[in-house]
């Protein structure tokens, strides 16, 4: 692992972020961070509320806030970090300077059969199918999750405790 020891998890929606950064952080004996968690402590309101109050403009200010007040942070840890936000340059330079980046792939459709019946994600609701949805959206940040990445782990088919424990041995 490198000298600061932090792993970083990115990907889209429904690739598995939350829970392998989970399992991750128990493998390796350290606490699990999520952004999405970080503001809705900080901003006191869920996800979609902060969609629907406050604008999408708004909750990509506050993951800025989020991954800058983390540098500043003493400890190892595992973070999670919303599917939106390695989409701004800035955070991809904080994301690179927090610790070893790693792009959490998923196909078109396993991120589908995931998010199925999702409700709690602004992005993907609408009338628009959702498979559709998915791949134009993807498609528009594919590149930016493989430039700010140095790993990317496939995660098809593959249970959490295996994706986390291919993430540990890469890291370790
Ligand atoms: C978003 C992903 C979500 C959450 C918000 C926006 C995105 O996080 O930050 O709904 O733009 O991809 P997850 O990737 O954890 O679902």
């Amino acid at each position: 692992m490198r000298t600061d020891g932090n792993v970083i998890l990115i990907g889209f929606m429904g690739c598995g972020k939350s829970s392998v950064g989970r399992k991750l952080a128990g493998l390796l004996a350290v606490p699990c961070l999520d952004t999405d968690a970080l503001i809705e402590e900080q901003e006191k309101m869920t996800i979609r509320e902060i969609f629907t109050r406050m604008g999408q403009a708004y909750f990509r200010d506050a993951e800025t806030r989020a991954v800058r007040s983390l540098t500043g942070r003493e400890g190892r840890y595992v973070l999670s970090v919303g599917g939106g936000l390695p989409l701004r340059s800035e955070n991809r330079e904080l994301l690179k300077k927090l610790g070893t980046v790693i792009y959490l792939k998923a196909s078109v459709q396993t991120l589908s059969e995931r998010l199925a019946r999702d409700t709690s994600r602004p992005l993907l609701q609408g009338e628009e199918p959702l498979e559709e949805k998915i791949t134009r959206i993807l498609s528009e940040r594919e590149a930016l999750y493989e430039e700010a990445c140095s790993h990317v782990v496939l995660s098809d088919g593959k249970s959490i405790r295996e994706v986390a424990q291919e993430i540990k041995r890469l890291i370790t």
